[in-house]
């Protein structure tokens, strides 16, 4: 594991999240969804890529029995803008009605893709629905949505590393960092 005083890839200019205080926050979250969720079973929909390394070390942290589900859907390619509508690329593969659904993404943007999946679950009837993000860049809302759990407040900056990607790269950082500008 890389302690906080690993060298920094050489593509990024600066961390905005060490190591450590995600480990930190991932705990907090863990200790919420007991509080929120006590023993019920719960259905977690991960949103690939992005959500998995957060969602494996969130799900560590509940002792709950939990089913988990992926649902992936497009809307970056490779840029670091949002196109257009999101789509599903694929679909869910658990039955959702009369469960306590959580929805785990790594990052709230614009808020299309969660306000996209969010209305597809509610339609399936479960018994609640709740969304949890590992980060949430306010600033940047062009549907109205708000997640019921988040771990960090960010500002407006494109940021990778703990699931998150630039053109697919990055992703296994163990920290989330700012690129350098010309990258
Ligand atoms: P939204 O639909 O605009 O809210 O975008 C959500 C998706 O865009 C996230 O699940 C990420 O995959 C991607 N995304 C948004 N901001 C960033 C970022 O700063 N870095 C990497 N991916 C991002
Ligand atoms: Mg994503």
């Amino acid at each position: 594991m890389a302690s906080p005083s690993a060298p920094l890839h050489p593509d990024v200019e600066s961390v905005l999240v060490t190591e450590p205080a995600i480990r930190q926050r991932v705990e907090a979250l863990g200790r919420d969804l007991k509080r929120l969720y006590g023993n019920e079973e719960i259905t977690v929909i991960a949103i690939m890529n992005g959500a998995i390394l957060f969602t494996a070390d969130l799900l560590r942290q509940v002792d709950n029995a939990v089913r988990l589900d992926c649902i992936r859907t497009t809307s970056y390619g490779s840029a670091t803008e949002s196109h257009g509508t999101p789509k599903m690329v694929h679909g869910l593969t658990l039955d959702v009605a009369g469960r306590h659904v959580l929805i785990v993404d790594d990052i709230l943007d614009t808020g299309k893709t969660l306000s996209l999946i969010s209305s597809m679950i509610r339609g399936l009837n479960p018994a609640s629905m709740r969304v949890c993000v590992l980060l949430d860049k306010k600033g940047r809302r062009q549907v109205p949505f708000e997640a019921d759990l988040v771990g960090f407040e960010i500002p407006d900056k494109f940021v990778v590393g703990y699931g998150l990607d630039y053109a697919e790269r990055y992703r296994n950082l163990p920290y989330i960092g700012v690129l350098k500008p010309q990258l």
